[in-house]
């Protein structure tokens, strides 16, 4: 078989593409779904508070390491460590973020698929009339049924399959273009209706006023996770996404305009949320459920209920589309570079490992609802596992390799477009990498592991 032709790799056309593909990426159901339930469930602002350190200290400084490598080597993950230190076992580190997106792709193609079942209910009204309870028990009924999540988790990695299919210009870049600034103008939307809602100040006093006693090690940790997988860093995402990106455009401003753009909508997410689910009395910690129950009723008890589940849900979809297509980009890269699979045949294979995979993910919240490990289903474990262990320990990593094995030099080269702009705190990300990053990284997980504090 032929060897793939580096020299004919697609690319990303143009800056604005690259901030749309890359924010299309980061921002995703980790924003809407995972943020306002995570938070919820660690306390509020004071969760808030430390996770916008972490992406501040640790998230931009991944995020542009991720970058840096990608674009230095113009490769997969797995092939970028290989090819920048030859002979020594950093292409680990790729490999493990190509299982990684299997994990994340497996349990996040579940929750997309309910995203797709509740447009479908929002379209055809099916909200409309039913008491919370009603709702409450629609939802746990759906997703215990079996089938009908499987399908819709299916249908929307038929999706995914897709756009990643037509390419990186003709696929990723251009629905990314098309669907982000769609999403920008629904959150708008929602957020101002949230916040006019009458008993909004509690949910919005929920989110930003800290109550430092609600922290402890587990928060901690939690915050971490929910960094690294809202920014879609620590498994090679954007360092795949880094190799498409021109050797014209800036690296660091691209991914401080990523994190911004993430942590905006994470915010916003949360201003749209958590004033309703205060205005109804609805439980904050109620878990990974909380918007496909808590937002139905809202919408049913206001005018124009309607209207608004149809523009929530489908921001949902298209949250959830532009960060589907980022996982499954790296495990097509690394099968038509790596393996000699053209990309049309790559994307097939890897997509239908991958559904099969979250196929039983599905299935472990309803008919095969049993322990796997402990006492969490497969889908707990994935979610979990991903989040707040393969994350941060890729992103520890990737710091430790960039800023102690790739070479100052090389950093330098790439961040500055060799030497065209220089990077006004590169010696601070420096220390950052060398230092900061690695050991934050690793203080969290001693803690969480009870062996510091
Ligand atoms: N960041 C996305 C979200 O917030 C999910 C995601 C896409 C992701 N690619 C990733 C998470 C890579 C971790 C790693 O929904």
């Amino acid at each position: 078989m032929a060897k793939f032709d580096f020299s004919k790799r697609d690319s990303f056309g143009s800056k604005i593409g690259i901030i749309a593909a890359a924010a299309g990426s980061a921002i995703g159901l980790g924003n809407i779904w995972r943020f306002p339930y995570v938070t919820g469930e660690n306390g509020g602002a004071a969760f808030l508070l430390i996770y916008l350190g972490f992406i501040i200290m640790i998230g931009i400084p991944v995020m542009l390491s991720e970058f840096t490598i990608g674009r230095r080597a113009q490769r997969n993950p797995f092939g970028a460590f290989r090819l920048l230190k030859k002979g020594q076992p950093w292409y680990l580190i790729g490999l493990m973020g190509i299982a990684a997106a299997f994990f994340i792709l497996a349990f996040y193609s579940t929750i997309a698929g309910w995203t797709l079942e509740y447009l479908y209910l929002s379209i055809t009204d099916g909200f409309s009339g039913k008491s919370p309870e009603q709702l409450n028990s629609m939802f746990k009924k759906f997703q215990s049924d079996g089938w009908w999540p499987v399908i819709w988790q299916v249908i929307f990695m038929f999706f995914t399959a897709w756009i990643i299919y037509r390419g990186v210009r003709n696929g990723i870049e251009k629905y990314a273009k098309i669907l982000m600034p769609v999403l920008l103008l629904i959150i708008f939307i929602i957020c101002i209706r949230s916040v006019t809602l009458p008993g909004a100040i509690d949910g919005l006093r929920f989110l930003f006023k800290p109550d430092f006693s609600k922290i402890n090690p587990s928060v901690i940790l939690e915050a971490l996770g929910q960094a690294f997988f809202s920014l879609s860093i620590g498994m090679g995402t954007l360092i795949t996404y880094g190799s498409y990106i021109n050797k014209r455009d800036n690296l660091s401003t691209t991914a401080i305009s990523v994190s911004a753009a993430d942590t905006f909508i994470a915010i916003l997410a949360g201003v749209a949320i958590f004033p309703a689910v205060f205005a109804y009395g609805i439980n904050p910690a109620e878990g990974e459920a909380l918007v496909f129950i808590t937002l139905p009723n809202i919408f049913m008890e206001m005018p124009g209920g309607y209207f608004w589940a149809l523009l929530f849900f489908l921001l949902l979809v298209i949250a959830a589309l532009t960060s589907t297509i980022s996982v499954l980009e790296v495990v097509v890269a690394f099968f038509s570079e790596e393996l000699n699979i053209n990309r049309k045949q790559a994307t097939i294979i890897a997509s239908i490992a991958i559904t099969i995979l979250g196929v039983f993910c599905t299935l472990s919240q309803g008919p095969l609802n049993q322990p796997f490990i402990g006492e969490n289903t497969l889908f707990e474990i994935l979610e979990y596992t991903s989040a707040n262990l393969f994350l941060p320990i890729g992103g520890f990593f990737i710091v430790i390799f960039v800023g102690w094995f790739m070479g100052r030099k090389n950093v330098d080269d790439e961040i500055s477009n060799s030497g065209k702009f220089k990077l006004p705190l590169f010696n601070f990300f420096l220390v950052i990498v060398r230092i900061i990053a690695p050991i934050a990284i690793a203080m969290v997980f001693l803690y969480q592991l009870g062996i510091l504090g």
